[in-house]
């Protein structure tokens, strides 16, 4: 099999967007829609791949730094034809070329595949719309070949009524189409383009085999000119996760409010309420249970662990047996171990937490350890901040932690240590005593509260 070029198209304006931002730089299911063409254009191993960019400038290419792709500017815009122009340059004779579009993120490499059969000839992928309105007609000749594409604007009424158009995906040997492409012109159609599906006509006339192919689904060829349009690929993708998640056996309260930005992978008995979001890679061991409107991202949580309603986890590891929230943040940095209780309006950073450990009233804590069995008041909180820089608090094993507390670290509190309520604790706590600094209560016989002055 010859090599393949993949060569992707993002330079269009995008105005239906009423965007600053590139089209193909807005997002779907967390990542741009060019991302989505770039990894789907990446499972098909291609020896080069080639984005063709231009309204946005630099942004294109900066925000996609980190795929191995040549990026060509394509200034001014005279069409689609004269966009893959642009990249030929780049791409070897001995190769198969497909064309895919910024701006149509859900294609599927399965369906790719199956334009990639036929090396010597020119495959496009079609398909049958019941409104067909906007896109090239494929034009059939009387044995049902294809003979030409025609753009609606350029097209007969009897060429307006064909259902079956032109998704704008395609597949040719690169020296064919190297040929074509020096042949377009742009005085033949009504918009003054170089029209990409001009080379049709001339495969047919060159006696070259133009091959159609359909996608499994529509939505694999629907491109996004509008937010309107992106919303509704949006609701196919998270359609698409959610069924996943079905099929694998977890329970979705309501499939349709559940959003997945990224790779979520579950254990058996999952239990997920409405409205949560996984982003990045998420990780949910056997019986968790995500509370309603929860936020999950680049977290591993382990087995038998509930999280209550309205938390947020980003960049952490939780334990098994655990309970966090509800109304929990734990945010990156965050090692919780097994049978830890992080309660309602608890902030958690950069921090370890060991077994069976518990703090379940707003409290904060950061950049600490914390050993088993310890528990931490309400309303106690590691001053880890002196105002330039950072300093970690060490608390030891089974230490109990007296409500309202605050540790100004850098501090340790010796095993099994007694903080005695509202403490200020700015040195280290001795192990196994009772530690407060409190003033002493005074009550004053006789005081009265003051009265309000006569005028
Ligand atoms: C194109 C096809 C049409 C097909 C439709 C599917 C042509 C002439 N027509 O029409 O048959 O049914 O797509 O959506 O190809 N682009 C560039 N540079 C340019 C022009 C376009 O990169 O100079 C990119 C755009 O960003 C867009 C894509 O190519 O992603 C399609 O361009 P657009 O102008 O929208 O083509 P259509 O008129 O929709
Ligand atoms: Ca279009």
């Amino acid at each position: 099999m010859s090599t393949l070029n993949i060569v992707i198209l993002a330079a269009g304006k995008g105005t239906r967007m009423y965007s600053d931002r590139p089209k193909v730089l807005h997002g779907l299911a967390g990542r741009a829609l060019l991302q989505h063409v770039l990894d789907t254009a990446a499972i098909l191993m291609p020896e080069k791949t080639c984005v063709v960019y231009g309204h946005g400038g630099e942004i294109v290419p900066q925000a996609m730094a980190q795929y191995d792709t040549s990026f060509i500017l394509q200034e001014p815009q005279l069409g689609t034809g004269h966009a893959v122009q642009q990249a030929l340059p780049q791409l070897p004779d001995a190769s198969l070329t497909l064309v895919l579009y910024g701006d149509v993120p859900l294609i599927q490499h399965t369906t790719l595949r199956q334009m990639l059969g036929a090396p010597d000839a020119l495959t496009l992928l079609t398909v049958y719309l019941d409104n067909p309105t906007g896109y090239g007609r494929i034009v059939r000749d009387s044995a049902g070949n294809v003979s030409s594409i025609v753009e609606e604007k350029d097209a007969t009424p009897e060429q307006c009524a064909i259902g079956e158009v032109n998704t704008g995906i395609l597949a040719a040997p690169t020296s064919l189409l190297r040929g074509w492409l020096s042949k377009l012109r742009n005085d033949n159609n009504s918009q003054g383009e170089y029209y990409l599906t001009d080379i049709v006509a001339m495969a047919v006339a060159q006696g070259i085999a133009v091959h159609t192919v359909q996608p499994a689904h529509i939505w694999e060829v629907l491109g996004v000119n509008s937010k309107a349009q992106l919303a509704e690929l949006e609701r196919t993708w998270q359609h698409g996760e959610a069924t996943r998640l079905l099929v694998h056996g977890v329970t979705l309260a309501d499939p349709a409010r559940l959003d997945v930005r990224g790779k979520l992978v579950c254990g058996r008995d999952i239990e997920i309420d409405v409205g949560c979001i996984f982003e990045g890679d998420v990780h949910l061991g056997n019986g968790v249970r995500v509370g309603a409107y929860s936020i999950i991202k680049n977290t591993i949580i382990a087995e038998g662990t509930n999280i209550a309603p309205y938390s947020h986890i980003d960049s952490s590891e939780v334990g098994a047996n655990c309970h966090i929230g509800p109304y929990a943040r734990l945010r990156p940095g965050t090692k919780l171990h097994d049978g830890v209780h992080i309660g309602n309006f608890v902030e958690v950073k950069n921090s370890e937490i060991a077994s069976g450990s518990k703090a379940n009233h707003l409290s904060y804590i950061g950049d600490s350890s914390v050993g088993n069995r310890v528990n931490i008041g309400a309303g106690t909180i590691t001053c880890n901040y002196d105002g330039a820089n950072k300093h970690r608090t060490i608390i030891e094993d089974d230490v109990f932690i007296g409500s309202n507390t605050q540790l100004v670290a850098p501090v340790k509190v010796g095993r099994g240590a007694t903080i005695g309520a509202g403490s200020t604790i700015t040195r280290n706590v001795p192990e196994g005593e009772l530690t407060l600094s409190r003033t002493r209560q005074t009550t004053i016989n006789g005081w009265k509260r003051p009265t309000k002055d006569k005028k």
